[in-house]
């Protein structure tokens, strides 16, 4: 059987898994994983994947210990900060010690795991890592997932009662009551779930930002770029050198930026995984229900619905910024 690997993958996603970082004592070395699984508990040993085509794979190969930082359902910027390529990390303003191996231990986590690189066995497009836990701690706080090519955070967590029963969920589902609390959530959702594309693309959500925003705009300086990308300018720096070290910006003498050919092409790419995935996110959702919610948000947003029909021609994408 011939196995198409976009379809291969978009199962596997069916696949709820938790989310770590894994860190090693050089702070330039850090990768958001879903691939960590316990695999023994005498002798205790865990095990992660890496692609053999990571940037990091060699950092990772040569050290001798890792940490596995198991992040907790506040934790999605640390998890797309991880998710980003090239070398340079960015622990800057992350909270952090040292294990006792001198790997990188993040706060805020759901617990963590010190281990020695035990084994790397070849694991097709991947090596397996395999470490032997030579410390840990579990600390009480929610995992955050990762299931369907997005990042969820669980309802509840049902304890397991022995009988192979279940106890009843305790804890009651807050319901969302401010607009503003509504849109963020909506806003969050959308963006978690169109990460899938991001990454089918291999770009991360600042730098898909960047590259829609200068598909509409002339020529411009980072702080521009990153006031209207509603990101920060440190990220927007970042994010930028990576996508000038990958063909996709132009830096002019006036150290403007620009998008080149290939950017624009790249861009055109996400546009289309935004129009599909808008397709999909509404359907059955009425035309006289979806033109009031744009009226609405239109509004909200201080913008104008200006084409001659009556309809809008400006769609909010999922990456949190307005195409027209
Ligand atoms: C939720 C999530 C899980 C991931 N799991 C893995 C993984 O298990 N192994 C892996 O090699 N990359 C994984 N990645 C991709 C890396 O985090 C990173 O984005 C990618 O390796 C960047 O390219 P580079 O390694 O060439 O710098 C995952 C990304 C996300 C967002």
């Amino acid at each position: 059987m011939s196995v198409n690997a976009a379809h291969l993958r978009s199962c596997l996603a069916q696949f709820a898994t938790g989310v770590c970082v894994i860190t090693t004592e050089a702070l330039d070395v850090a990768m958001t994983v879903n691939s960590f699984a316990a695999l023994s508990l005498e002798p205790p040993l865990v095990l992660w994947s890496i692609r053999k085509s990571s940037s990091r794979l060699q950092a990772y190969l040569d050290a001798s210990h890792f940490a596995v930082n198991i992040l907790s359902r506040g934790q999605m910027d640390l998890a797309s900060r991880f998710a980003r390529s090239g070398a340079q990390e960015r622990f800057e303003g992350v909270l952090r010690r040292e294990a006792p191996s001198g790997a990188i231990i993040l706060d805020g986590t759901c617990g963590w795991f010190d281990c020695r690189c035990a084994e790397v066995r070849d694991g097709g497009d991947h090596y397996i890592l395999i470490g032997e836990v030579k410390a840990y701690e579990k600390r009480e706080a929610v995992p955050l997932l990762f299931a369907q090519g997005r990042y969820a955070v669980p309802e509840d967590i049902v304890p397991l009662v022995k009988g192979g029963g279940q106890t009843l969920p305790n804890v009651a589902v807050e319901k969302p009551v401010l607009l503003l609390d509504l849109l963020h959530r909506a806003s969050q959702t959308l963006s978690s779930e169109f990460e899938v594309y991001r990454r089918m693309e291999s770009v991360d959500i600042f730098e898909s930002r960047i590259l829609g925003d200068l598909s509409r705009n002339v020529p411009s300086c980072i702080v521009d770029i990153a006031q209207r990308a509603f990101i920060s300018i440190h990220e927007a720096r970042t994010a930028a050198s990576a996508l000038i070290s990958r063909g996709y910006l132009f830096k002019e003498a006036d150290e403007r930026l620009s998008l080149t050919h290939t950017g624009r092409k790249k861009w055109q790419l996400i546009l289309e995984h935004a129009t599909d995935f808008h397709t999909r996110k509404t359907v059955g959702i009425s035309m006289t229900d979806l033109s009031t919610v744009r009226r609405v948000l239109f509004s909200l947003a201080g913008a104008t619905v200006n084409n001659a029909s009556g309809g809008d021609s400006i769609i909010a994408d999922p990456m949190g910024s307005v195409v027209k």
